[in-house]
């Protein structure tokens, strides 16, 4: 398994001064839930739907695209495609047949560790990504009940059509773009785009039937005028951020906001969905849960990802803001009681 630090946060330590390289020391390898699961091989005719048509479709086993600074290749291999393509079979397995995830920024270190997770556990999923592309290289070419794909910008309201919505119960929005300037810049996409504007588009855009809307945030947004968060935010980030969050917490749906410390692990941009399923959070499987944006450290990507889906389904999360780091230990693995211990225990603190 190779582990990549990318370059997409002041945490990351190729953009990071070094005063501010906070913990890169810890050790990857063990694994998360994840890999607990056996990925079903069942080969169905798959179909790959989307509002407009795909430019750049992958259409060979092997997918090349640029991400960013980082040269992605995912290898899609058929057979390891996760494959439900009835209603049926998604009920028979899905404790939550009628759950409608849609994951914004799903080709993320995070959106991707999501999305494998839910096709996982058979939840019906869609994403929306700039590129589609990327999302069949990731995923493979899955059956719309199981993965639909929609192409759209969130900096754009006009790709933001209602149809994309029909249906969605939950929404789990991982998008980010670096904090320093860089390729990813590139037509704008910087942190005010993207972290503000793009979440504010989203939020508007939504049914206000919608269960639950999880964003994935920074820990820090509230200060970033002290040092050294200041230094991180000298583009805007945690500040860009934090509008986004506040533009949530102000929009009357139902949210939880998920504000990750440095994150570590993958990306696994360079593979398949069945060796995302086999991602590994080191021996950093064991989580803090905070509150306040006073926790400061590292995080596990598996470890944000698992915290995004388990909050869906727990209650008491709605509303609340928590920060979340990983550290050495056991941890609470997909384990729905464990996860409701954490959020607990953050919210009585
Ligand atoms: N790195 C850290 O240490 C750190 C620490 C704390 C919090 N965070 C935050 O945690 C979140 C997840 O991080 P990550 O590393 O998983 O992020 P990531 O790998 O940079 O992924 C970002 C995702 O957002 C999508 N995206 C970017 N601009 C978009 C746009 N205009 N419209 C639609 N989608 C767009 C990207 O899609 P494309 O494939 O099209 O580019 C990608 O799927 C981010 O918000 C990040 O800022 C990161």
């Amino acid at each position: 398994m190779q582990h990549r630090c990318k370059s997409s946060f002041p945490w990351s330590s190729s953009t990071v001064p070094m005063a501010l390289q906070i913990c890169h020391h810890l050790n990857p390898c063990l694994p998360l839930s994840l890999e607990k699961t056996q990925i079903r091989t069942t080969k169905k005719t798959p179909t790959f739907f989307t509002r407009h048509s795909l430019t750049g479709h992958c259409s060979s086993r092997f997918c090349n695209f640029s991400n960013g600074g980082t040269s992605v290749t995912g290898a899609v291999k058929d057979e390891q495609v996760l494959s439900t393509s009835t209603e049926t079979q998604i009920s028979e397995t899905n404790p939550f047949p009628s759950k409608v995830v849609l994951v914004v920024g799903g080709t993320g270190g995070v959106g991707q560790l999501v999305v494998a997770s839910l096709l996982n556990r058979n939840i019906k999923s869609r994403l929306l990504l700039r590129d589609p592309a990327k999302g069949t290289c990731l995923f493979g070419m899955q059956d719309e009940k199981v993965l639909k794909i929609w192409k759209g910008d969130t900096r754009d309201p006009s790709d933001l059509d209602p149809a994309i919505f029909e249906g969605v119960t939950h929404v789990i929005c991982c998008t980010g773009t670096t904090a320093f300037p860089s390729r990813r810049w590139v037509g704008d996409n910087t942190p005010e785009r993207v972290d503000w504007e793009g979440v504010r588009n989203l939020i508007s855009a939504l049914p206000r039937t919608l269960k639950r809307f999880v964003l994935v945030s920074s820990v820090g947004v509230t200060k970033f005028n002290e040092l050294p968060w200041s230094m991180m935010n000298l583009f805007g980030v945690l500040k860009f951020k934090k509008m986004g969050e506040d533009f949530v917490r102000n929009s009357g749906l139902p949210f939880t906001i998920i504000r990750a410390g440095r994150l570590t692990d993958g990306p696994y941009t360079s593979y398949d969905l069945n060796t995302l399923l086999k991602a590994t959070a080191g021996k950093r499987r064991a989580v803090l849960i905070g509150q306040g944006d006073k926790l400061v450290g590292e995080v596990s990507r598996l470890v944000v990802a698992e915290a995004c889906i388990q909050a869906l389904d727990i209650e008491f999360t709605e509303g609340q803001t928590y920060e979340i780091n990983s550290i050495e230990g056991e941890g609470p693995g997909s384990d729905i009681q464990r996860w409701r211990e954490l959020y607990k225990a953050a919210e009585d603190n």
